[in-house]
């Protein structure tokens, strides 16, 4: 699978892709993420990417020439099945959004910074608002790397056990069970003792029940839409 992202600051992307699951996604060529950075279709010796907003107001916006040309040269060599625009006004990112794109082979992300991308570039080529959550990032790049993480983590062969990405929160509309490793008393706090009974099938009913016990409590909109299907 591949991504191509659009930035104006590509330091931002580095690391947070670079390593752990992600790099060995990359490693073992299951992933490949390309950042493209705006400046080089900037305008003038300046290479200019933003400008004033029509209108008035506070705060710059991309302009919309250094983005068509940058889009533009990438749909040159390829298609995209999604292009995806990273904003606080879109869709809020949930894990079956993830699910769905796993299965695509090119998705290209804009990043917007500033006050966002003028919205005539949403018009023409985006095909996906995405925001990952209800606050305001300093840009998109952030939310980028969020997608691209929860996204790729869940092509086939990404994950070392490939069953555990089916045991994830949200994958079921459950959050995940409570986990604990070696040593089983630490400063007098017990495991639970079913899960050092080696007795599998009664540790896979208590792990359904916290998962239900967790959602209830604490998340209540998804144990409604669990009970729904
Ligand atoms: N850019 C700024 N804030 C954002 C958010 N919450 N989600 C996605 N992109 C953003």
């Amino acid at each position: 699978m591949r991504f191509d992202i659009i930035t104006v600051v590509p330091e931002l992307l580095e690391s947070p892709l670079s390593h752990s699951i992600m790099q060995r996604a990359k490693d073992r060529g299951l992933l490949e993420v390309y950042v493209h950075d705006l400046r080089e279709f900037g305008i003038g010796k300046h290479r200019q990417v933003d400008d004033y907003q029509f209108g008035g107001g506070a705060g710059m916006v991309m302009k919309p020439e250094p983005l068509a040309g940058c889009i533009e040269s990438l749909l040159q060599k390829r298609s995209y099945d999604a292009v995806i625009y990273t904003t606080p006004d879109g869709q809020r990112l949930e894990q079956g959004i993830c699910n769905h794109l796993s299965l695509k082979n090119n998705i290209l992300i804009i990043c917007g910074h500033y006050k966002g991308i003028d919205d005539r570039i949403r018009q023409k080529y985006v095909t996906m608002e995405i925001s990952i959550g209800d606050y305001v990032l300093s840009g998109g790049e952030l939310a980028a790397a969020v997608l691209v993480d929860a996204i790729g983590r869940l092509i086939p062969g990404v994950l070392n056990d490939e069953t555990s990405a089916l045991f994830d929160s949200f994958q079921d509309d459950l959050l995940a069970p409570p986990v604990y490793t070696r040593p089983a008393n630490w400063e007098g706090m017990e495991v639970p003792e079913i899960l050092l009974s080696g007795h599998e099938k009664n540790i896979g009913e208590w792990r359904y029940e916290q998962s239900v016990e967790r959602t209830r409590q604490r998340r209540p909109d998804i144990w409604e839409k669990h009970q729904k299907t």
